[in-house]
């Protein structure tokens, strides 16, 4: 098997297992209980704060978890909305945002928030100049994503900081950083950034855990009540297990993203080249190999359906999507392709390989020859 599909989910590392099993096994207490059992588990809480924290070199107290990114990405949005809403009701985001950043907005405008979108260019950038030009009086929050899910593209986040604060300090700067967590060197305290969200099944940890690191001095509206958790903002007994896997997919990855380049460009060159090298008009969507983020690459077909792509690649034990995984089953084209203004047939076509670190040369040497045969077999049914 060659597992190609990263961005969408990545396989769980064995430490990562490994300490998951133990976890459910060994730790028996429930966090919030007062006995010793109880505070063995919170204690172990606290120890994997303090790895996120310091991968993103924030303090151990600025780490809530939550039952994963999208959870997280609420948390952020419409919980800071909410609580800044007697400063304004302006909100800004992007229109290469994840679904659960745009549908978040969507609630949000359904209560009345009026809502910017700033535009993006054929590479999938953010307008810096519009950005500055939609801050208002009223602004209460702006969520940029850091690495879009499907095409890549790496945002200016710090310049659009300094815009932001530069306007006003008080306005909440979220980044959804999914994508680019354990990838890309981004510390929130060190850019001014005030909420940013993480989620360990992107980096070989489980699914269903992730959080947030919230900034000194935000306040957030909680949006599940109960017992309160993680200081009454995110109620519920805490996903410890979760939690320890989470922590442990963080340790794997740290000595990565310490170097200076990431490893996976390499793999991605390799990926690329093999592949044009083999399908001549095959096209790049989104930004160049080597600008846009390590692990992501779609690139087009021009002619070929995506799906039949994805099919005969599948046939092949090959796993990749089309566009993003959880837009992919819906009919229409993507609309992170439909805004960087891909032509509708080049869009149709179009395949996201995504690496992880676990993936290797060897493996991605050969791809290139398994995509132009698929090519050259659906080439004559095309229907012209
Ligand atoms: C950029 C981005 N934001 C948010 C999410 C949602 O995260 P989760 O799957 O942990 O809910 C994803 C995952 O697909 C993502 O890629």
């Amino acid at each position: 098997m060659i597992y190609l599909d990263s961005a969408a989910t990545t396989i769980v590392h064995k430490n990562v297992a490994d300490a998951i099993y133990n976890s459910l096994v060994e730790d028996i207490g429930n966090p919030s209980s007062l006995h010793r059992l109880g505070l063995e588990a919170e204690l172990k809480i606290r120890n994997a704060k303090k790895i996120v924290a310091d991968l993103l070199k924030v303090e151990r107290g600025s780490i809530i978890f939550t039952s994963g990114g999208t959870e997280a990405n609420n948390l952020a949005v419409v919980g800071g909305a909410l609580a800044r809403r007697r400063y304004g009701n302006h909100i800004i985001t992007t229109h290469l945002e994840h679904p659960s950043i745009l549908e978040a907005f969507a609630h949000l405008q359904k209560q009345g928030f009026d809502i910017s979108y700033i535009s993006v260019d054929s590479k999938g950038y953010i307008d810096l100049e519009k950005l500055k030009a939609s801050l208002r009086e009223d602004t209460i929050l702006v969520s940029i994503i850091h690495v879009n899910n499907e095409i890549g593209t790496i945002q200016p986040i710090d310049e659009a900081t300094n815009i932001v604060k530069s306007h006003s300090k008080h306005i909440y700067m979220h980044v959804d950083a999914i994508q680019s967590f354990g990838k890309l060197k981004l510390y929130p305290k060190q850019t001014g950034i005030d909420l940013l969200t993480f989620s360990a099944h992107k980096i070989h940890g489980p699914k269903g855990i992730g959080g947030l690191y919230i900034g000194e001095g935000i306040m957030l509206h909680s949006l599940v009540h109960g017992g309160g958790q993680e200081g009454g903002l995110r109620s519920g007994t805490e996903n410890l297990s979760g939690i320890i896997g989470l922590a442990e997919a963080v340790k794997f990855v740290t000595p990565y993203i310490k170097q200076d380049i990431n490893p996976m460009y390499e793999l991605k060159k390799i990926l690329c080249e093999s592949i044009l090298d083999k399908v001549k008009d095959a096209r790049i969507n989104g930004p160049d190999i080597l600008e846009g983020a390590p692990h992501i690459l779609s690139m087009s077909f021009p002619g070929i359906n995506a799906q039949t792509m994805l099919h005969a690649l599948e046939q092949r034990d090959i796993y990749v999507s089309t566009g993003a995984a959880c837009s992919s089953r819906t009919a229409d084209i993507s609309y992170v392709l439909k805004n960087i203004g891909l032509p509708r047939d080049i869009a149709k076509s179009a395949i996201r390989f995504s690496l992880s670190y676990m993936n290797t040369k060897d493996e991605l040497f050969g791809i290139g020859e398994i995509v132009g045969e698929i090519v050259d077999e659906l080439r004559p049914f095309i229907r012209r």
